[in-house]
């Protein structure tokens, strides 16, 4: 039995009416660039994440990198990010001409971890980046007692975690902005690039809608140089007819991973774990095993697909072989670098794909 590692088309014959139709009238209506569906889509985006301002952009890069420059981040400042995540939360960093400084992660929730967040704190530090990891919250009360005590920004890098909660209270709301990317297979996801900016900040929303327009505020009014980061017409009329589903969507990855927990149970794999009060929304489904080669092999002939999320952690790669970190920096994300293992996990999986991963898990020595 095959089992992809995701199945965007599958999704797609579920909705394909939808999305059809959605598509048809963005093009009826030439509304390329702008247009009633970004609009809408950013207003219903911001009702769903439970926040006062959506602005969307190109990618979710590009809307960290906005974020930045919207508090000012700029050259000779530092900025705190978790030695585990896709690049872009420090490339963003880079970008703004600032340090990307990282910290090690919490062993079991994969985020950055709070007791050794204060030791990486200098002058020069501005801000604080959390990235959900995984779909799992950071600890967002424990990092925002630090950022108020320290007079730091907090930008939580949301990428992975749409809908994820902490005692009921959505991941992007605790920061002081968030940023989501919509990347095909994020957990709401377009059919191209595409992300946005969120936050409760009307001044800040103004300003990056403004970095993000090529710094107009109203048509040929430029005040500053922006850049050009815009979500096009197609990506927001997709993303509009998907967001409806994105509750059950959500509610079935929790329950695959409840399928994978139950069968995977008394095996040698280690399993993802849910800190009391948080709601963990499988983006990936992350499990760890000693011999990882062999693990992969044996599902792969098996015919199921597998990821490493990542197989290197930020620091030991080579565009900042310059900083000069060693292992014993990032003891966490050292030991978690040959040992993790992302396994198939979309909404659509069937209970027979579970099992069928689940028991070639289980079989290996
Ligand atoms: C943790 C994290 N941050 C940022 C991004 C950047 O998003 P995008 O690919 O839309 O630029 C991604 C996704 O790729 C991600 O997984």
């Amino acid at each position: 039995m095959k089992v992809p590692f995701v199945d965007l088309y599958a999704q797609y014959q579920d909705i394909k009416e939808d999305i059809d139709s959605a598509i048809e009238k963005t093009i009826r209506t030439s509304a390329y660039i702008g247009g009633s569906a970004v609009k809408e889509f950013e207003k219903d985006f911001a009702a769903w994440v439970g926040i006062d301002h959506v602005v969307a952009c190109g990618n979710g890069t590009d809307s960290i990198e906005i974020l930045l420059k919207a508090y000012g981040v700029t050259a000779g400042d530092e900025v705190l990010v978790p030695a585990i995540s896709w690049i872009s939360t420090s490339e963003a960093v880079g970008s703004v001409g600032a340090t990307p400084v990282f910290v090690d992660i919490e062993e079991d929730y994969f985020s950055i971890d709070p007791a050794r967040i204060e030791a990486a704190i200098t002058k020069k530090t501005k801000a604080i980046i959390p990235v959900h990891l995984y779909g799992h919250p950071a600890d967002m009360p424990a990092i925002m007692a630090i950022a108020k005590k320290h007079n730091l920004v907090v930008i939580e890098d949301c990428a992975q975690s749409h809908g994820a909660r902490i005692n009921g209270k959505a991941a992007g709301t605790f920061g002081h902005a968030a940023s989501f990317s919509f990347y095909p297979g994020k957990n709401l996801g377009a059919y191209g690039d595409a992300g946005c900016m969120a936050t409760n900040d009307s001044a800040i929303a103004e300003q990056v809608r403004m970095i993000a327009q090529h710094g107009q505020k109203g048509k040929h009014n430029h005040l500053i140089e922006g850049r050009n980061s815009r979500l096009d017409g197609l990506q927001a009329a997709i993303l509009q007819a998907k967001l409806p589903h994105l509750n059950s969507w959500t509610e079935r990855r929790i329950a695959n991973a409840a399928r994978y927990d139950e069968a995977l149970k008394g095996g040698k794999a280690g399993l993802p774990k849910t800190r009391p009060g948080s709601r963990h929304v499988y983006h990936l489904y992350v499990i760890r095993v000693a011999d990882r080669p062999s693990v992969q092999a044996l599902l792969e002939q098996a015919g199921i697909e597998t990821a490493i999320h990542y197989p290197t952690p930020l620091p030991f790669l080579p565009c900042y072989a310059h900083l000069g970190h060693k292992p014993e920096d990032f003891p966490v994300a050292t030991a978690c670098r040959h040992t993790i293992l992302s396994i198939p996990m979309f909404a659509e999986l069937t209970e027979k794909q579970i099992n069928h991963v689940a028991s070639v898990i289980k079989d290996a020595k």
